[in-house]
């Protein structure tokens, strides 16, 4: 059976860094509230010029460098945003396009913060189905241009930023102990779709619009629906938590991530967080954080890593891996 395994990971951060200190000047707000709601201190914002296709493309060139491939050898793009540089085409083949390929197929994935859970399965999919033999997988985003300015209870959460992973078929990997994607599990509901939303777009007002959020209502769901698929996909495959060596959850809020890795029982040491220094930056605080734990050591060859993210529709998703 032919199994989806992670050869490389990349990410991107733009050079500009806005603390919570930096906010205090725009809006009403202190970095003691930042960080004691959210335990977010610092996040990037992407300079002009600087769109989501060029944050995407160098975390892609570095996933490609640690994978030792090429674009070449790549015949899938699967580009999770939420933040297109156009409404179309898709953000994927602008990637494809600087990347110099002209094979193969690219697109992007609509799952807002979840992106990069539902990018991993679907990648999996085709390569599962023998219809892709290795993916390119990105999570890029530039909220900064989303976001309104004058809205402190949205606009001190969110940064800007891209990670990728290469993801390859094998036929060698199969049974128990073969590395891999293991399982996954996708979920969605739409009578939530208000509370967190652009005010914009070609079917509303015509204009890019701004995030809008029900924060306190968010927070309530969050880690009951991401507890769900974690559940799901550990009976799924036939895991416990404790066979878990690193969760690496969406970097949406810290309380969200230490009230689900308390309900599953993960210490700390377990625990990737990265929000301090990236804030939520969507799709890509996944892939971000990934790479983050490759590099450092963390993360390693056999390792069984939980990604998990929960986010605007709402959507939600776990995908379980032996790295
Ligand atoms: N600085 C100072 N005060 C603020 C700020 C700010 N930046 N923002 C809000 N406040 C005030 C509010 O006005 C409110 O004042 P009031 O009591 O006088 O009305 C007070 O602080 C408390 O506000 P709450 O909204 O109740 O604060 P809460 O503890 O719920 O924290 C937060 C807000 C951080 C947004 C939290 O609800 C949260 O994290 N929600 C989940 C959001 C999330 O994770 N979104 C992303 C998930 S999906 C995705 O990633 C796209």
């Amino acid at each position: 059976k032919t199994r989806s395994i992670v050869t490389g990971t990349g990410s991107f951060l733009p050079e500009r860094v806005l603390t919570n200190a930096d906010l205090a000047k725009i809006v009403e707000t202190s970095d003691e509230w930042i960080t004691q709601r959210t335990g977010i201190e610092e996040r990037h914002i992407a300079g002009e010029g600087e769109f989501t296709s060029h944050l995407a493309l160098k975390a892609a060139r570095a996933a490609l460098e640690s994978a030792g491939r090429t674009e070449a050898d790549i015949d899938l793009i699967v580009l999770a945003t939420a933040t297109p540089d156009n409404t179309f085409p898709a953000t994927a083949v602008a990637v494809q396009d600087m990347l110099g390929m002209h094979h193969g197929m690219a697109f992007d994935m609509q799952a807002v913060c979840s992106g990069f859970v539902y990018a991993m399965a679907t990648a999996d999919l085709f390569i599962t189905a023998g219809r892709a033999r290795r993916a390119l997988v990105i999570g890029a985003e530039t909220f900064s241009r989303i976001l309104d300015w004058q809205d402190r209870t949205t606009c001190v959460l969110f940064g800007d930023g891209a990670g990728a992973v290469v993801l390859e078929s094998s036929e060698e990997e199969d049974g128990p102990q073969g590395r891999g994607i293991l399982g996954s599990q996708l979920r969605s509901e739409g009578q939530h779709k208000s509370k967190l939303y652009v005010d914009g777009g070609p079917g509303s007002t015509g204009t890019v619009g701004h995030l809008r959020m029900e924060g306190r209502d968010v927070f309530r769901h969050a880690v009951g629906m991401v507890s769900d698929v974690i559940d799901g996909v550990l009976s799924e495959v036939g895991l416990t938590p404790d066979d878990i060596d690193w969760f690496v959850p969406h970097q949406a809020n810290k309380r969200i991530i230490d009230a689900t890795a308390r309900k599953f029982g993960w210490p700390d040491e377990k625990v990737v967080a990265t929000i301090a220094k990236h804030g939520n930056t969507s799709a890509a605080s996944i892939p971000l954080a990934l790479d983050v734990a490759c590099r450092d050591g963390r993360i390693s060859k056999g390792d069984i890593v939980m990604l998990e993210a929960m986010g605007g529709g709402f959507t939600w998703g776990a995908v379980v891996v032996r790295w």
